[in-house]
């Protein structure tokens, strides 16, 4: 069992920079856990703490069940995976690979074997002779990874380890790392600005800004519900449409249409109080029909995604996105018309979610 659990975390440096305010999150045993935020927010401090590279200010670090607070990096059972690999230019792949268990005292016999079968695992095996400059990007982030699973440690820490790869490795990397994580079903704590990165990855994600938590979910939790209008716009590919909207009854006045309050907002909003209506481009149906409930506008632009098209529409009060299938004719200048999915709109109150109730089948099963 190697859980982290942290409570009040917090970490100021000298200078006062407060980086980490009062963090409580527990990662599960054989989770893949992603901590996605903007630059600054206190990723890497946060994943330095847990390692013990950093001393907390206060607040606790427990890993399987033991308080790890006060402990060096050597004694908690980790080991990390930095951005950049840090591997030993004049060491070769193999003894990179061995040099964590040379550390800690394996026999010189016992670390070659352990060094060769993770090396042979991770499709090193005829580069052990190599030194990491006769290596490509991927086969370095490989021998990073081998060289922290050799060890066999209880948790995984990798800080923006497919950073330096390009974008074609990057996508190769991340099926390989999601397989081998699985594989291994090692307690791993994955650091990341990418959104898409988190989402294709994580079992459960953290949303950071500010040395803070802004949400803690599944991919499908932070993309469907993002409990604030921060978070909405930071994950998505095409950030989430964040219109003003007026409250009229039953109903709300978006971008100069009235469509219906989205589910379960009914009791909680106000008439005549304005709100921010959220809807992500990917929700909103392209219809040629006239249907009732429909925002109306003319197109702007048309951006090409490949298997879909990225339409700004110029509605009465607002702009609004919408990705649209590629099958679709779209004209520039012509009418268009929106229908929300009205089961995926959600309202903001001062950028925080104004209900958090599910909508039906929205559960992810636990
Ligand atoms: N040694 C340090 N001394 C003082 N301030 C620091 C130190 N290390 C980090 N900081 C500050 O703490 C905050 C969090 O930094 P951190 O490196 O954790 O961010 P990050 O989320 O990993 O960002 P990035 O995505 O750019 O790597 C930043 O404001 C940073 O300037
Ligand atoms: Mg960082």
């Amino acid at each position: 069992m190697a859980d982290i659990d942290l409570s009040r975390l917090t970490k100021v440096f000298p200078g006062g920079v407060q980086a980490l305010n009062g963090i409580d999150l527990t990662v599960h045993d054989g989770e893949f856990f992603a901590l996605l935020g903007p630059s600054g927010c206190g990723k890497s401090t946060l994943l330095r703490t847990i390692a013990g590279l950093e001393t907390a200010s206060g607040g606790a670090v427990r890993i399987g069940g033991r308080e790890v607070t006060a402990l060096p990096p050597g004694q908690r059972d980790i080991a990390m995976v930095f951005q950049d690999y840090a591997l030993f230019p004049h060491m070769t792949v193999t003894e990179n690979i061995a040099y964590p268990l040379k550390i800690k005292k394996v026999s010189r016999a016992e670390r070659t074997a352990r060094a060769g079968r993770t090396a042979d695992a991770l499709g090193l095996g005829h580069l052990g002779e190599r030194r990491p400059g006769q290596l490509s990007g991927g086969q370095q982030q490989r021998a990073a990874l081998a060289r922290a699973m050799a060890c066999h440690p209880g948790v995984f820490l990798l800080d923006e380890p497919l950073s330096n790869l390009d974008a074609r490795m990057r996508l190769e990397a991340r099926t390989f790392l999601k397989k081998l994580q699985r594989e291994l079903a090692v307690t791993t704590v994955f650091v990341t600005h990418d959104q898409a990165e988190a989402l294709a990855m994580a079992d459960r994600i953290a949303v950071m800004d500010q040395g803070g938590l802004r949400q803690i979910g599944t991919p499908a939790e932070v993309y469907r519900r993002p409990t604030s209008t921060f978070v909405a716009s930071f994950i998505g590919s095409t950030p989430m449409n964040l219109l003003e909207a007026e409250v009229r009854s039953d109903w709300i006045r978006v971008a100069g249409t009235d469509l219906p309050l989205p589910a379960g907002t009914g009791a909680a909003v106000h008439d005549g109080e304005t709100l921010r209506y959220g809807i992500r481009p990917e929700y909103l149906r392209w219809t040629d029909q006239d249907e009732p409930a429909a925002l109306r506008g003319t197109v702007a632009v048309v951006e090409n995604l490949g298997s879909a098209q990225l339409v700004t529409l110029d509605c009465a009060t607002s702009t609004v996105r919408v990705v649209v299938p590629e099958e679709q004719e779209i004209a520039l200048g012509g009418p268009a018309r929106l229908v929300p999915r009205g089961d995926r709109a959600l309202l903001y109150r001062d950028g925080a979610l104004v209900s958090p109730v599910e909508p039906a089948g929205d559960r992810t099963p636990a």
